[in-house]
């Protein structure tokens, strides 16, 4: 139904499969996942349905250096990284703060995907990816450059298609719950909600932004993406769904809430979440089910926006609960 230029990375259609044990750990609601996880490009994630359709958009403008930017364990960093590989561009990273001792964890994976990474040292990372691609323009390197987070029309639309893919994998469910941060992902499925007649919610779990801080930008950027998608719908602020409880201590700080949820996926179901991102927007999950947001009999689908190799970059924190001696 959507046809737009397209390059092949990910490992499509991704499983959708029950977590029975840890459904009836709580009771209910009857809880779902979906695996964006196994999208498969350099261990996965929902950046590569977006990277789908930004390669093919640098290609038609015959770019040769993909440049984006993202913090220090950024999986859209990773991913765009192991795009660029696959498909013959270069890769120029901005990545926030300082160059670490010991790559590790996605940055490990970032040096050995061949990117070029610059890191931003205190300075304005938007003002330093600008810079950046200047100077990659005027030294011929025919720069395109990927916003934040994938985010913009073209990569939001990455999870309109993918609605529609999940809607083909006929698994009714009331909710989708998943982590949201620059609001792509969240804004192409609202698109593939109203494209594919999906009337359940769609709650996105934030892991960063405060909801006001986010809401208009996500319902402008559903609007863009669907007037791209020739199904125009203007999305108003009141249809963006975003709980911004879970912030905790900050963008990767993990507290009890990250914990507990990758404990109990890791223990109940033998899946692994990210302490960042999926773990944030698990743990949230977990405490709306435990506060009865979610009637008994609702069927809950967590889409699992990847991440996980970022796990590698927080034995410390993680150590501190590992359970065996108790
Ligand atoms: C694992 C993971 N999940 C969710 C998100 C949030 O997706 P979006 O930026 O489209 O809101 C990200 C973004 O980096 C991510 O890496």
């Amino acid at each position: 139904m959507i046809s737009l230029p397209r390059v092949r990375l990910a490992h499509l259609p991704t499983p959708v499969h029950p977590l029975p044990r840890l459904s009836a750990e709580f009771g209910g609601p009857q809880l779902w996942i979906k695996r964006d996880d196994l999208t498969g490009l350099a261990f996965g994630g929902n950046k590569t349905r977006k990277l789908e359709f930004l390669l093919a958009e640098a290609q038609a403008h015959g770019a040769q250096t993909l440049i984006t930017r993202g913090a220090i364990q950024s999986n859209h960093c990773r991913q765009t990284a192991a795009a660029a590989a696959n498909q013959g561009f270069d890769c120029i990273l901005v990545l926030t703060g300082s160059p670490p001792k010991t790559a590790v964890a996605n940055t490990l994976l970032d040096q050995l995907l061949g990117a070029e990474m610059i890191w931003t040292e205190g300075e304005d990372p938007e003002d330093m990816l600008q810079t950046t691609f200047d100077a990659a323009w005027s030294e011929g390197r025919r720069p395109y450059l990927i916003p934040y987070g994938g985010s913009n029309p073209i990569g939001a639309a990455s999870y309109a298609v993918a609605m529609g893919e999940f809607m083909e994998q006929d698994t009714p469910v009331d909710r989708i719950v998943f982590a949201t941060s620059s609001g792509g992902t969240q804004a192409g499925l609202l698109v593939g909600a109203h494209i594919y007649n999906f009337s359940g919610q769609i709650l996105g779990i934030s892991v960063d932004p405060p909801a006001k801080a986010i809401v208009s930008d996500i319902a402008s950027l559903a609007t863009e993406t669907s007037e791209l998608l020739g199904r125009p719908k203007t999305f108003s602020e009141r249809e963006i769904d975003v709980n911004d409880s879970y912030l905790g201590e900050g963008y990767a700080v993990i507290g009890e809430t990250e914990k507990e949820a990758l404990a109990m996926f890791a223990r109940f179901e033998g899946l692994i979440l990210d302490p960042v991102y999926t773990g944030r927007a698990a743990g949230g999950m977990i405490d709306l089910i435990r506060k009865g947001e979610f009637d008994s009999e609702d069927r809950v689908l967590f889409w699992h926006t990847g991440g996980t190799p970022a796990l590698f970059a927080y034995s410390e924190e993680l150590s501190l609960t590992n359970p065996t001696t108790s």
